[in-house]
């Protein structure tokens, strides 16, 4: 049985597996540069992120109905359900969608048929945190958040991801004031191939409550010791971050460094279709590899319901 777990850190586009983007593309009429799933899956070799960003955002053209983004959470879910996960804070991109034509209320609306019997049929509670790409403008962002605001219903809080470096966090400092000003949870990629800079500018300008990844907070003892202290959630994906190339070898991580250190590290799966595992996968990577035992295993499974945006009695109940 795997260790009960919150998954923090999970892109839905990044759960589209070959298989699936393959039949959207035939349900769709979408014509696919790559002949068969395995000509794909040979294709999933990157150099970084923006070369696996390249490709994401590319097969994405397959996704065009609501029953398509049903479809994609809904397999998800089954995953992590078989995975060990009780609750899942869900990525999604809007403006990848928007810029291909899909308007915002099907993408919303097409997750949430799948979201909302999530906890009837896969025993998962789920929440949806939509993502502004930070390689667009400050206004593309103000403006997704503008049209968002008839879902917010739906939509727990704000994140940023895409291509990191030079594209600092304060570059969404007013987007992130509106967003907290709606009642949005704040959380922000930050010092995945990026500065730890971008780590401190994400807490003090954008004033994030979690960091996802954090990878590189390693190498500002100064930041390590703060992110301690105000005991920060670090949502980290350390086989995305082999797959991407931030680190070399998996059992080069500094997940029990940094664990060591007193970090509240989280561990998750990012793009699961792109890089190789699902959570609980990752988990039994992250034991093999580092050595990390059961007992950290358990840790690291506790601190994912502690950095949940859920109250405390529901994460008490799910542990
Ligand atoms: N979008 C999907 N996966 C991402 C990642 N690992 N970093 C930044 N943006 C992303
Ligand atoms: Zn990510």
């Amino acid at each position: 049985m795997p260790i009960p777990k919150a998954e923090l850190h999970l892109h839905i586009e990044g759960t589209l597996e070959p298989e699936l983007a393959f039949a959207l593309a035939a349900r769709n009429d979408v014509d696919l540069p790559y002949a068969d799933t395995e000509e794909l899956r040979k294709a999933y070799l990157f150099d970084d992120l923006q070369s696996f960003l390249d490709l994401y955002y590319g097969l994405m053209a397959v996704l065009r109905t609501e029953a398509d983004f049903a479809d994609l959470a809904d397999a998800y879910l089954a995953r992590a359900a078989a995975q060990g996960v009780r609750h899942a804070e869900i990525f999604f991109d809007p403006q990848a969608h928007l810029a291909r034509g899909v308007p915002l209320a099907t993408v919303i609306d097409g997750l949430s048929r799948a979201l909302d019997r999530s906890e009837e049929r896969h025993g998962v509670s789920t929440r949806l945190i939509m993502c502004f790409l930070r390689d667009q403008s400050a206004e593309s962002a103000m403006e997704t958040l503008r049209a968002a605001e008839p879902h917010l219903d739906r939509i727990i809080g704000v994140g940023l991801d895409s291509a990191e470096v030079g594209h600092p966090p304060a570059k969404f400092k007013e987007v992130y004031e509106a967003a907290a000003a709606l009642g949005l949870r704040l959380v922000a990629h930050a010092g995945e191939e990026g500065p730890p800079a971008y780590i401190t500018e994400a807490l003090d300008v954008l004033r994030v409550e979690r960091v996802d990844h954090g990878l590189r907070c390693m190498e500002d003892p100064e930041l390590v010791e703060r992110l301690v202290r105000e005991r920060v959630p670090l949502t980290l994906c350390p086989l995305s971050n082999v797959r991407l190339r931030a680190i070399d070898v998996l059992e080069e991580h500094p997940l029990a460094r940094m664990m060591d250190a007193g970090l509240l590290c989280t561990i998750n799966s990012d793009d699961p279709a792109y890089f190789g595992g699902y959570v609980d996968d990752t988990f039994h990577a992250v034991r093999e590899a580092l050595g990390i035992d059961q007992e950290r295993l358990r840790t690291l499974a506790r601190n994912s319901f502690e950095a949940a945006f859920l109250d405390r009695d529901a994460a008490d109940e799910a542990l």
